[in-house]
This record gives C-alpha cells, sequence and structure tokens, in this order.
C-alpha cells in the first residue's frame, strides 16, 4: 500500500521511519516532508496557497497516485476540516475531523466538555470582554492561566502569577489582539500546581489504546527556565505516572473524554493527547490536543514494537479493541537542539555538521524538523532544528546516548538543554 503523512516537523520525521519498517507499505510520501524524510519517502512539492485550495491538490494526488492511507501530523489541517475534505471524497485518513479537532481547537469547548462529564481540571471562565474579565481575576485574587481560546502554536497559555501579570495577558489577548482571531475569546483558569505528564492514547471512537508516557520540556532553559517553547526535549516512560495512576487517569480523564464527544455527536477518531497536572488531589487535565506530540512523538514512537499502519487503520475500522499493541519497555529520550534565540527571533541558514555519521546505528535517530537542504548541504531553517532520540536499557543509558549524540552534531549558536529526562533520573534513583 502507499502511505501519505502530512506535516514537516520531527513528529512527522518519527512517523516516516516508523512506516518505512511496516511490511504492508511499498511508497510513502510526505507534503511537504522535510530533508530527514528524504531517505523513506518521497516530498510533495504541491504549494500552501491557503488551506482549502492546497488539500483540493493533496486530495486530487492522493486519488491519482491510488495512496490508500493519508495520516495527519499537526492539528491545524485537522482543525481545518481536511479529514471532512478527505472523507467527502471517500478516502481514508487518519486523525479526527473538524468538529472532534475542536477539543484542541477551541479550550473554552474543551473546558465545558470536562465540565458537563465531571472530567478533573482547574476552575475556570470564559470572557470575551477584557473589562469584565480583570474584574473576575481582580475578585479570583488567585495565581491563574490565562489563555486564548483558539489555537495559537502552542504559546496561548499566558502565567498570570500576580494580578497585574493577569491584567496584562487579558489586554495582550482581548485589546491588543496579539493573538488575531485565536484570542477573540479568552479563558481564565486557576493555577495548578504539580509535575506534568503527557498521556497519548489511539482512538476508534469507542475503544483506546494507551501509547507509552512521556513528558516534555517546555521551557527553554536548563531547570525549566525562560520562555514556553514547542518542547526542548522528552522522555518516555513518565515514571510519575503510576500503574495506579495510569487506570484513574483512564477511568477518570480518557474514557469519559472518548465517550462525551460521542454523545454530543462528535465521534472521536484518532490521537486524543491529554496533557496531565498530577496535583495533590489527583490527576487533572491542562489541555487536550488532537495529534500526537511534538517532541513526545518522537520517544514514543521507538517505543512501538508493533507495525503502526494496521494499528493506525484498526481506529478507522473501528476495530482497536481486538488489534496488538506490543510496546518496548526500554525507555527513550529526545533532546532538542534549536536555534540560539529559539523561541524569540533567531537566524536560520547555518550549515550542520555530524548528521551523516548517525546512519546505521541502531539506537540513535536523528528527526529532522526545522532543516533545509541546499545543493545538498544541510542548513538551519527553524526554530527547533532537530532531535537527537536514543534508546537505553536504562533511563540513564539513554540520556547518555542522546548527549553522545549531540555532541557530534554541530552548527553555528545551536541550542539546547543539559536536564532533559532528569526528573525521570531522580525518580528511579
Ligand atoms: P496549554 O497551552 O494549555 O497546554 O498550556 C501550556 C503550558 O502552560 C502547560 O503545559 C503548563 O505548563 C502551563 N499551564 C497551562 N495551564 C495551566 C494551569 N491551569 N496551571 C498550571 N500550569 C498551566
Ligand atoms: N510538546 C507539546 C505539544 O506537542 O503540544
Amino acid at each position: 500500500m502507499n502511505v501519505l503523512v502530512i506535516g514537516q516537523g520531527g513528529r512527522e520525521h518519527a512517523l516516516v521511519w516508523k512506516i518505512a519498517q511496516s511490511q504492508l507499505v511499498d511508497q510513502i510520501y510526505c507534503w511537504p516532508g522535510n530533508p530527514g524524510m528524504d531517505e523513506f519517502s518521497i516530498n510533495l512539492s504541491i504549494p500552501f496557497v491557503n488551506e482549502m485550495d492546497s488539500y483540493r491538490q493533496v486530495v486530487e494526488f492522493v486519488k491519482s497516485e491510488g495512496i490508500d492511507l493519508t495520516i495527519v501530523g499537526p492539528e491545524d489541517p485537522l482543525a481545518n476540516g481536511i479529514v471532512d475534505l478527505f472523507e467527502l471524497h471517500e478516502l481514508n485518513i487518519f486523525g479526527p475531523n473538524q468538529s472532534a479537532a475542536q477539543i484542541e481547537a477551541s479550550k473554552d469547548f474543551a473546558k465545558k466538555l470536562m465540565k458537563k462529564y465531571d472530567i478533573p481540571t482547574a476552575d475556570y471562565q470564559t470572557f470575551t470582554d477584557a473589562e469584565a474579565a480583570i474584574d473576575y481575576v481582580k475578585k479570583l485574587d488567585k495565581p491563574v492561566f490565562v489563555k486564548a481560546d483558539g489555537l495559537a502554536a502552542g504559546k496561548g497559555a499566558i502565567p498570570g502569577p500576580t494580578i497585574s501579570d493577569a491584567i496584562q495577558a487579558i489586554r495582550s489577548v482581548l485589546v491588543e489582539q496579539n493573538f488575531g482571531e485565536a484570542g477573540q475569546k479568552v479563558v481564565i483558569e486557576e493555577w495548578m500546581e504539580g509535575e506534568e505528564a503527557s498521556f497519548i492514547v489511539l482512538s476508534d471512537g469507542n475503544d483506546v489504546v494507551t501509547l507509552p508516557t512521556s513528558q516534555d520540556h517546555k521551557r527553554a532553559m536548563d531547570n525549566d527556565q525562560g520562555p514556553n517553547t514547542g518542547g526542548m526535549g522528552a522522555y518516555s516512560p513518565a515514571p510519575v505516572i503510576t500503574d495506579i495512576l495510569h487506570k484513574e487517569v483512564i477511568d477518570t480523564i480518557v474514557l469519559p473524554t472518548i465517550k462525551g464527544m460521542k454523545a454530543e455527536g462528535r465521534i472521536y477518531k484518532g490521537i486524543l493527547y491529554v496533557g496531565l497536572m498530577i496535583t495533590d488531589q489527583g490527576p487533572k487535565v491542562v489541555e487536550y490536543n488532537c495529534r500526537l506530540g511534538d517532541p513526545e512523538a518522537q520517544v514514543l514512537i521507538p517505543r512501538i514494537e508493533s507495525d503502526l499502519v494496521p494499528i493506525l487503520q484498526s481506529c478507522l475500522d473501528g476495530t482497536l479493541a481486538q488489534t496488538e499493541v506490543k510496546l518496548r519497555p526500554d525507555p527513550a529520550v529526545c533532546v532538542v537542539m534549536a536555534s540560539g534565540g529559539y523561541p524569540k527571533s533567531y537566524e536560520k541558514g547555518k550549515k550542520i555538521t555530524g548528521v551523516e555519521s548517525f546512519k546505521g546505528i541502531e539506537h540513535t535517530n536523528i528527526f529532522h524538523a526545522g532543516t533545509s537542504n541546499q545543493s545538498g548541504e544541510l542548513l538551519t531553517d527553524g526554530g527547533r532544528v532537530l532531535g537527537v532520540t536514543s534508546v537505553g536499557s536504562s533511563i540513564q543509558l539513554a540520556i547518555d546516548r542522546a548527549y553522545q549524540g549531540i555532541s557530534k552534531i554541530h552548527f553555528d549558536q545551536a541550542h539546547y538543554r543539559t536536564d532533559i529526562a532528569h526528573r525521570a533520573v531522580e525518580r528511579t534513583e
């Protein structure tokens, strides 16, 4: 069969790497793809004009080339209805449709869903009027998070530890409109204390299969300092999720979410990513995403032993409960190398060396994120440039291997964190 992967980051590189191992797959295509995927896939040069026109061209390609399965990596195409368009053309595509993707595309929708179905999360209020929102935080007089309702590329959650920070955040979203359309509404929620973990499941609309737990490192600098980023590294499993907690998350969060979505007439097929805070009162939802995390995917995917393609297909066929998903016990660690300055402004076009020395090494993969190939030379082309992902029989071995990998790769002003997976080490000691 032929498979198309949509996306261009480290998550999609990891997906393509895994799909290339499937006995069922003849040819992989990627739109738009990145240079790291070249060895496994043909990257399509369909230009990005606007969402629907580009998606229609992708549909034409899928029909003409006989693509059997399309897999969507990022949230934007899902929220923009690419799945609905494919289904209209009776094409096989993995991911939630537009109405189900609202679970990530609108924080207000997600919070209402949680409230209605009694799913543990922080208390909240939604506002369109800045003065009413400011009144609320003044009366509440507690640390809050101020969130733009819509998709904001991971930058829409602003911490409000003091009333004046919260007021500034409310003004930034509702008055200065720094988030454009995504900031028409603001969700203000109470600040939760605890350790975060990413809990990612596959769903066929009724049943779920849990993928390995993981933890992302969102802040730019060591010791969780500096601004939030898309993620500077990840590890799996996340030992904060004990077996007891795992069951609690399934029973009190994951299944009620899938059932709630079904009851709302928004059958959820695809990946459901639950961002958790493990608080003193138990696990609570920080956010939902309608797709794999990035860089969580880079550590999850190497830990899946089974062929991924039949598993994804079973989500579409409604046969997930009868599908075996074998996982590997070995932990995995991904350390992201970013352009100096990221997540603020940074330069592109720096020459990257050392990547080729990893060919043939089984325990370490270099997943590209923001790279470009200019006449055979590999250059930086984004904030997060690449991720070195290693597996090992212990978390420490996986960490050591990932950092050995990092030491071999060079580009001007490269930045990475030196403490990825430190919490896992502390918990295992
Ligand atoms: P979000 O975009 O909602 O995932 O938020 C981004 C990050 O902000 C999360 O991963 C948390 O680190 C933090 N965060 C968001 N909401 C809260 C909250 N209510 N309490 C504490 N931290 C939060
Ligand atoms: N790494 C966090 C995310 O993918 O949203």
